[in-house]
C-alpha cells in the first residue's frame, strides 16, 4: 500500500520531514519511488523540463494526464499528486472540479493548485467533493511570472502577513498541505510553526515541515535555469553525453555491437540457406 494523505498529515505531527521530488516519467518515477522519497509531484514544470517551453503557462490538462498515467504506472509507495495547470481551474469552480477528476482518474491521489485566499471557494469546491488538494503560495509560477518574474515573496512586513494570512485561509478551506515557493526563511518557517497541515518548501528554507525539488535539478539534468536554491547531487547531463559521445565511436568502429549483443542462427539452418542463394 502506498502512503496516504493521513500519513504525511502524521508525518508533521510526528516531526518528521517530508520528501518531495517532481516526477513525469515512468522510468524515472519508479526509481524515485524506490528510493523512499514520500511524495511524488507531477509538477506543471514538466511543461519546461520534459517539454521544452520557456515557463509552466502552455501545460494542458491532456499533457497532465499523460505525464500523471505514466507515474502511476510506476508508483508503488509514494504519494501521488498532480498539478492542475494555468486556466485549468481559475475560470469556474465546475472547470475546477472536472479537471481534478481527471487527474485523479489518471492515477493521482490529490490535485495541487496555485493561488491564496482568491481561491479558498474554488479549493473548498475540490475538497468538498472528496479531492485532497495540496495549496502553493509565495511565487506562483503560472502568473506571478507574467508581472514580476523570479523574485523572493514575503520580504516586507506587509506581504510578509499577506503569505501568513494566505496559508491560514488555505487551511481554513482544507488543503491537506502547503507548498511555499521562493519564500523568505523567516516567514516560511512562521507559516510552517502558523498552520497544522504540512509545509513544503522551496527555496524556502530549512524549517518548512519538507522540501520539493524538481528532479532534473537533483540530478544535474536541466542546464537552462539553475536556481540558487536546488542542490545537485550529481551532474548527470555529463555522464549522459560522455556515454552517447562513446556509444558513437563504438558504432563508427564497429565496436559496437558485439557477439554478445546479437543473435545467431542455427548452424544447419544457415547452411541451407547458404545453399538456397548460392552463397
Ligand atoms: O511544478 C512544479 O514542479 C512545482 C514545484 C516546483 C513545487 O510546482
Amino acid at each position: 500500500m502506498h502512503k496516504t494523505i493521513q500519513d504525511i498529515i502524521n508525518m508533521k505531527k510526528e516531526k518528521k520531514k517530508i520528501s518531495v521530488i517532481t516526477s513525469y516519467d515512468y522510468t524515472l518515477a519508479s526509481l524515485c519511488d524506490k528510493s523512499g522519497i514520500d511524495v511524488l509531484l507531477v509538477g506543471d514544470s514538466a511543461g519546461m523540463v520534459m517539454l521544452g517551453y520557456e515557463n509552466t503557462i502552455p501545460v494542458t490538462m491532456d499533457q497532465m494526464c499523460m505525464f500523471t498515467e505514466a507515474v502511476s504506472r510506476a508508483r508503488k509507495n509514494s504519494l501521488l499528486v498532480s498539478d492542475l495547470p494555468f486556466m485549468s481551474y481559475q475560470a469556474s469552480i465546475e472547470n475546477a472540479i472536472n479537471n481534478s477528476g481527471r487527474l485523479i482518474k489518471a492515477g493521482a491521489d490529490a490535485v495541487k493548485l496555485e493561488g491564496g485566499s482568491i481561491m479558498t471557494e474554488t479549493i473548498s469546491a475540490i475538497v468538498d467533493v472528496g479531492i485532497p488538494v495540496m495549496g502553493h503560495i509565495g511565487l506562483q509560477p503560472q502568473t506571478t511570472m507574467l508581472s514580476e518574474g523570479y523574485k523572493v515573496q514575503g520580504k516586507t512586513k506587509e506581504t510578509a502577513m499577506r503569505l501568513i494570512e494566505d496559508a491560514k485561509e488555505l487551511e481554513e478551506a482544507g488543503v491537506f498541505s502547503i507548498t511555499i515557493e521562493m519564500v523568505s526563511h523567516e516567514v516560511a518557517q512562521i507559516i510552517s510553526e502558523t498552520v497544522n497541515v504540512p509545509v513544503i518548501g522551496i527555496g524556502s528554507g530549512v524549517n518548512c515541515d519538507g522540501q520539493v525539488l524538481v528532479v532534473q535539478d537533483l540530478l544535474g539534468m536541466y542546464d537552462k535555469i539553475k536556481p540558487k536554491f536546488a542542490k545537485r547531487y550529481m551532474n548527470l547531463s555529463e555522464d549522459i553525453v560522455r556515454s552517447l559521445k562513446d556509444y558513437k565511436k563504438d558504432v563508427q568502429s564497429g565496436q559496437f555491437p558485439t557477439k554478445e549483443n546479437s543473435f545467431s542462427m542455427n548452424d544447419e539452418e544457415l547452411k541451407k540457406l547458404r545453399e538456397q542463394i548460392g552463397s
